[in-house]
């Protein structure tokens, strides 16, 4: 091995038996925009096995980010939104968060504050996404002058990066911190009657691993898990805008809020998505439970396999859920043991860290709330990938059924 992997710096609140495999610092990149193959092989089989890798002190233009991201699926081309100046992107919750670097359409800046002569743009207005703008109920202005915050974003949260609609789900994501502005420390609060909350760096991005979020569930869930695919919406993010947030962060507050679906831009029945609940790790064979709650709109359950035992089992005979809070209040039910503190890494960003990390392996969040004038500055890079993920093999539904 060229490079050295070492445990990342977990908080207080995170119990390193969750992180044995999840999450490594690489050592001895010296230059991530010119890897030769071998080195960039060794970092996609680490990327595979640990989910999320951190490099720090990176030099990386726009050009080589996205080559880099490409490099882990050379058929991907576009980026993982598609063309967001489609009017339809126009009123997707997603479009003020992202500006287009010119020059390299497939990498965003992202962050907060105003952003002059940029990567060939004058001038950006970059607004951090806040949860006081999108959750349902918030954090007090008194409490957040104390320091509580939540995982927010106005609508993806806990996401994966994916337009869940036409476009398949990238299989990696990179970010690059390029300004981060320095601040107190925050408190997380997830405000659901648990008491949960932990402390989190100013401007945090927080992974779960969706391996994790697999093996932690009982049985009887491990077993629907395997057996479903969900149905996200069209457009989900055009779908979803109108509604509200849990207070976790994880999906929606059934209020039928949600577009109408004859309110939505055009879409086409053979370009929604229907995606496995848990999808097959490329080199370990393993399964990651990977939903995105908050475009989820059906589940499709199928039946046990001929021999499994049905005692306690959930829809043994199969099922198809089109109520969106019965839907939703499953999945959350299956998602939200692995968004406790114990299981979660919030990166304490410095400049010129670049993490990257597997797409089709972990959920994150944004989290955090910066001032106006606090200048945050991050290259984002991912591409729609060139095939849906793999959901459990026969063998694994039997196993697990
Ligand atoms: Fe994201």
């Amino acid at each position: 091995m060229a490079f050295e992997y070492v445990p990342l710096t977990l908080p207080a609140s995170a119990d390193p038996s969750f992180f044995a495999t999840f999450g490594k610092e690489v050592k001895g990149v010296t230059d991530p925009g010119n890897l030769t193959s071998e080195q960039f092989n060794e970092l996609q089989d680490a990327l595979y096995k640990h989910s999320v890798l951190l490099l720090r002190n990176c030099k990386l233009t726009p050009e080589q980010q996205y080559a880099l991201t490409k490099a882990f699926d050379p058929q991907s081309e576009s980026y993982g939104h598609g063309n967001n100046k489609t009017g339809s992107a126009k009123k997707s919750i997603l479009h003020p968060d992202l500006k287009t670097i010119p020059r390299v359409p497939q990498v965003q800046l992202i962050g907060n504050g105003t952003v002059y002569n940029h990567e060939g743009l004058d001038i950006a207005q970059l607004a951090h996404p806040s949860h006081t703008t999108f959750h349902k109920s918030r954090v007090s202005v008194e409490e957040e002058a104390q320091g509580y915050t939540r995982f927010y974003r106005r609508v993806p949260q806990w996401h994966i990066d994916a337009a869940l609609y036409d476009l398949s789900p990238p299989k990696v994501t990179t970010l690059y911190g390029l300004e981060v502005p320095a601040g107190p420390k925050q408190r997380v609060r997830y405000d659901d009657g648990t008491g949960d909350e932990f402390e989190v760096p100013l401007g945090t991005t927080a992974f779960v691993s969706g391996r994790n979020m697999f093996d932690i569930l009982p049985s009887e869930l491990k077993s629907l898990a395997v057996r479903s695919k969900v149905i996200y919406a069209p457009h989900p993010y055009v779908w979803m805008a109108p509604a509200k947030a849990m207070s976790t962060g994880l999906g929606i507050e059934s209020d039928g809020l949600e577009l109408p679906l004859d309110e939505l831009p055009p879409w086409e029945e053979s370009k929604i998505k229907t995606l496995p609940v848990t999808w097959k790790n490329p080199v370990t064979g393993e399964l990651h439970f990977q939903v995105h709650p908050c475009g989820a709109k059906e589940l499709l359950v199928q039946p046990l396999p001929e021999g499994a035992n049905r005692e306690g089992a959930l829809y043994p005979d199969g099922a198809h859920l089109t109520e969106l809070k019965e839907v939703r209040e499953l999945l959350y039910k299956m998602q939200r043991p692995a968004i406790a503190p114990k299981l979660v890494y919030p990166h304490d960003w410095a400049e010129n860290d670049l993490v990257i990390f597997h797409n089709r392996g972990v959920l994150h969040s944004v989290v955090g709330a910066f001032t106006k004038t606090q200048v945050r500055k991050f290259h984002q890079c991912n591409l729609a990938a060139s095939e849906d993920p793999v959901g459990p093999t026969e063998e694994d539904i039997k196993r697990y059924a």
